[in-house]
């Protein structure tokens, strides 16, 4: 869990940005509530290596220096993370880490770096095959390992296999090596036409990836609460974002402005119900259908089971469970609405769900 510059900042982070950021985080309340690792992404490099071939950051952006910033983060109390590419570019053309693994992995140890994430953008010799990439970020990730053995490794290697054969066999070879890797594109466009799709959309793409995911390795769909409020994204787009990120076990790195998220998305990124779910440390498996309803679950950490009940369908539709169904044996069961508060008691689940409205509950036995 934590906060990545990429969706509000793009390219323009600077020294100052990123430190208010990490204090925003703090002085929220969202540190505590266990988001406590500051990224940077894309764009904190110069647009060369210094004349040593060491990466370097861009000196107008960072006067101090990466080593400095690193120091400011942990100096609140949170992590550091930096961005760069396998290939010779990253995905804006800044310079890649290719050829220079070792280098640059000694390099973000003597900064500090808490946690890497290296992006598959290209620059990479012609006709580089699937395999020889994996050998790449699995060579990248051992000399992160060798000179920090306790960084975070995350990577995109899965990314530009998606809807390829190559996909699972990509998925598998990065839980091996890496802990958390994207098995979904980037969040693009954003606005809120597009949000339900997208963000549904992942509920069949990663449901076979489960068996992937456990504590210290996750399918990663990518950063919540992009670029809100900006993005467009209303209330219950970010609500449904983050019900499905915690039933598939997704880290949470949010990705706006801090200091311009309103108080009901800040209560959203801090429900502690959601967050639970999410650090479970299992994805989920099992999937029910009543017409065009889904539920999922898995088991809770607080208790019983978490059911995401989605509607797929067209308009408005009610789906009905029995308890047997969602794998409770009592005759009664209580639901808790991850998201409204409420509780209520029922032998049978029936819920009305607008189109493309999810309901997030946590349901135990009364008995
Ligand atoms: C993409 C990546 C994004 C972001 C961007 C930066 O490839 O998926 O998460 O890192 O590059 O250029």
């Amino acid at each position: 869990m934590g906060y990545n510059t990429w969706y509000h900042f793009r390219t323009s982070i600077t020294e100052s940005a990123v430190v208010r950021q990490a204090e925003l985080l703090v002085s929220s309340g969202l540190a505590a509530a266990g988001y406590n690792c500051v990224n940077l992404d894309d764009g904190w490099m110069a647009a060369q290596r210094a004349a040593n071939g060491e990466l370097t950051g861009d000196a107008a952006k960072f006067p101090r220096g990466m080593p400095w910033l690193a120091d400011q983060v942990h100096a609140l109390g949170l992590r550091f993370g930096l961005y760069t590419a396998i290939g010779a570019r990253t995905c804006q053309s800044l310079p890649g880490s290719w050829g220079h693994y070792d280098q640059d992995a000694r390099t973000f140890a003597s900064w500090d770096v808490d946690f890497v994430k290296v992006d598959d953008c290209g620059g990479m010799p012609p006709g580089t095959s699937v395999a020889a990439l994996t050998e790449h970020f699995r060579q990248f990730g051992a000399c992160l390992r060798q000179h920090n053995p306790d960084v975070v490794y995350s990577q995109e290697l899965p990314i530009h296999q998606i809807g390829k054969p190559s996909f699972r066999s990509s998925v598998r070879a990065s839980a091996e090596i890496a802990h958390m890797w994207r098995v979904a594109h980037d969040e693009s466009p954003l606005s809120h036409d597009y949000a339900s799709a997208m963000i549904l959309g992942h509920l069949a793409a990663v449901r076979d990836l489960h068996s992937f995911a456990g504590p210290g390795h996750w399918n990663d769909l990518d950063m919540v609460a992009p670029a809100y409020p900006e993005s467009g994204w209303t209330l219950a787009d970010l609500r449904n974002q983050l019900s499905v990120w915690a039933m598939e076990a997704s880290p949470l790195l949010i990705s706006a402005d801090i200091g311009a998220l309103p108080p009901d998305a800040l209560a959203a990124l801090k429900n502690p119900h959601m967050i639970a779910i999410d650090q479970s440390g299992e994805q989920c498996s099992t999937v029910v259908m009543n017409g065009p309803v889904e539920a999922l679950m898995k088991l809770d950490p607080e208790g019983g089971i978490a059911v995401l009940f989605v509607n797929l369908g067209v308009g408005t539709v009610t789906g009905r469970f029995s308890l047997p169904q969602l794998g409770i044996t009592a005759a009664r069961a209580s639901g808790h609405d991850v998201w409204t508060g409420e509780t209520t008691t029922f032998s049978e689940v029936s819920v009305t769900l607008e189109e493309e409205q999810t309901v997030l509950l946590q349901v135990k036995s009364t008995g």
